[in-house]
């Protein structure tokens, strides 16, 4: 299945919000619904969103407006305004040039993926030889986060397709639960033997033992390497650094922002106070609550043990 596509003239994606109670596709003809999907998380995860932003070129046309729009609609994962910039570029040689363009960018998406998968789950068994290993993740950086497998998820997949891999410990991810929601959803589907953790649990569950490695995703990372990703990400770099556990970042090279020199320039998106009083349209806090939501967080770089791209290991 594909996160993601372009099908018949039109974008088809699975519309996240729906799940785990019903695996709903969407088409979506016009930029503006796009966008709507975009900022509800109907489609959501750093590299399906570049994915999404090169597409929506092609539903845009030409409208200047609507790709300014279509670029903005999330701040935090540079993948969005990147794939709007590769598609945007080749507007005027036409329509015919940007659908290329944007399909060439689904398509390395997806070797992007599969090669991260290989080079993770290298890194993870180098010298050790047998036995399974225990991950922790946050959020979902499977395949719905992408066009095909994801990336932190995705070396899991390759663990498991090795025999190597004893069990996912993911954490539900508050306020949206895409860990709950989604990571559990698709471990299930793969057949991988995992666990839900609340948020809160993962730095005490690292301490006390029997975690492998912290596996997770990015939205961006800076010049220097720090990264943003899913808020809970740094409290586990901290766990993770104090209980001597690998802290392991996956994310394409298209992940990476060079013009961002550190985390300090990394744009933050706040969500607004609704998604942490209410969850699914269920009030949890007494009437009048103010929330504070940012949706990311930044890990200084020297918390990271390695970053993989599809391309490299980097390390400190
Ligand atoms: O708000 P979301 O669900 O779009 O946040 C997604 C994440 O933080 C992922 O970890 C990140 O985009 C990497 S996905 C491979």
């Amino acid at each position: 299945m594909r996160t993601i596509d372009w099908v018949d003239g039109a974008v088809e994606l699975v519309d996240q919000t729906r799940l785990p109670d019903e695996c709903v596709m969407v088409r979506i003809t016009t930029v503006d619904r796009l966008i709507d999907a975009i900022r509800r998380l109907a489609v959501r995860g750093a590299p399906a969103l570049g994915v999404a932003g090169a597409l929506g070129v092609v539903l845009a046309g030409g409208d200047r407006d609507a790709i300014a729009r279509l670029r903005a609609a999330r701040p935090t994962a540079v993948n969005l305004a990147w794939g709007v910039d590769q598609a945007a570029a080749w507007l005027p040689k036409g329509r015919e040039a940007v659908l290329e363009t944007a399909l060439r960018i689904r398509d390395e998406d997806i070797a992007a993926c599969l090669a991260m998968g290989e080079r993770g789950a290298d890194l993870l068994t180098e010298g050790r030889p047998g036995g399974g290993l225990r991950i922790m993740t946050v959020c979902n950086a499977g395949g719905l986060a992408a066009v095909e497998r994801g990336t932190a998820l995705g070396v899991a997949q390759t663990l498991l397709e090795r025999g190597r891999l004893a069990e996912v410990l993911a954490l539900e991810t508050r306020p949206l639960l895409q860990g709950a929601r989604l990571t559990a959803w698709e471990l299930a589907r793969m057949g991988a033997p995992h666990r839900l953790v609340a948020d809160g649990a993962g730095p005490y569950l690292l301490a006390r033992g029997g975690v492998d490695a912290v596996l997770v995703g990015a939205d961006r990372i800076a010049a220097n390497g720090d990264t943003a990703n899913k808020i809970g990400t740094y409290a586990l770099a901290l766990g993770a650094a104090r209980a001597g556990v690998p802290f392991v970042v996956v994310a394409p090279e298209t992940t990476i922002d060079f013009a961002t020199p550190t985390g300090d320039g990394i744009e933050i998106e706040d969500r607004g106070a609704e998604e942490i009083v209410t969850v699914r349209g269920m009030r949890l806090a007494p009437e009048g609550t103010d929330a504070v939501n940012p949706a990311f967080d930044v890990t200084p770089h020297d918390l990271i043990t390695a970053i993989v791209t599809d391309k490299r290991v980097i390390r400190p």
